[in-house]
């Protein structure tokens, strides 16, 4: 019998991995209808990024820029757990590059990424610089070729650093609003202004999942969020809520019947106003 351990470590989790999820990316496309999304912003499309945990290993790095230079968006988001440790800013950097779109590469932050905080300083001071516009509980609108979009990004919940009154403050006008989260617990904060469509991860879509039964633990602490939000799509009052399984993985490096996944979404106009209840 052979006692596995030290180098031949990784080796073993590449063969768990391949077991369990075979290790291939997964495109999910949807096509959203949206009563009262504005003209100009119907087909916009959007590429959603998020968990990526890059660290000493960037997973599905290589598959994920090519994925990503092969796919036309307006828009790309990613939200939150980029970093894993600072030795994944090389790869961060190379992701950030693959992200081209005319209304920009927006970032929220995650759990993982905050944790980095102490050793980096700030994520904004790391993160603009290569490429990246990073939304700390604050909103803004961005515009292009006659585009116009209203965008907020909140911080992440597991310490408190979340701020969702913040985060949409000054957009009461704006016929439409995008949320970025890293946590789908944040769409249980009151707001006097919710969004229309909210992106989040986190979840990671549960990581270890079994057929019929789907996740086993969820892992978000928010009541009624846990595993019946941990991928899909979901309705919360007004807003339209997207939980991608995310890239990468946390705790134990695998996922089972649970592949990693990247999206793209693509907003159409429907019948309808657009309601905007507090709650
Ligand atoms: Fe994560």
């Amino acid at each position: 019998m052979k006692v596995l351990y030290g180098a031949e470590v990784p080796a073993l989790r590449e063969l768990t991995e391949t077991l369990t999820s075979d290790g291939r990316l997964r495109h999910v496309e949807l096509t959203l209808e949206l009563p009262g999304l504005p003209a100009a912003l119907d087909g916009l499309r959007i590429g959603h990024v998020t968990d990526l945990h890059f660290g000493r290993r960037a997973r599905h790095l290589d598959a994920l820029t090519a994925w990503t230079r092969s796919v036309t968006v307006d828009l790309w988001a990613v939200t939150g757990d980029l970093l894993e440790s600072t030795a994944g800013l090389p790869a961060a950097e190379t992701l950030t590059e693959a992200l081209e779109a005319p209304l920009g590469r927006w970032f929220v932050a995650g759990n993982n990424d905050n944790r980095l905080l102490p050793v980096l300083g700030g994520l904004r001071p790391v993160l603009e610089p290569i490429g990246f516009r990073v939304l700390d509980n604050e909103g803004t609108v961005t515009e292009h070729g006659g585009r116009r979009l209203a965008l907020a990004g909140v911080d992440d919940p597991t310490r408190f650093r979340d701020d969702l009154r913040s985060a949409v403050s000054g957009l009461e006008a704006e016929p439409f609003l995008l949320l970025l989260a890293h946590s789908p617990g944040v769409v249980f904060r009151e707001t006097a202004l919710p969004p229309n469509l909210v992106l989040a991860g986190h979840t990671h879509g549960g990581q270890i999942c079994l057929p019929r039964i789907g996740p086993l633990i969820g892992r978000t602490r928010q009541p009624g969020c846990g595993r019946r939000m941990a991928a899909g799509l979901f309705q919360r009052g007004n807003s339209i809520v997207y939980v991608s399984r995310g890239i990468g993985t946390s705790i134990l490096p695998i996922r089972v019947f649970c592949p990693p996944e990247v999206t793209t979404l693509t907003l159409r106009s429907a019948p309808g106003e657009v309601r905007r209840d507090a709650r």
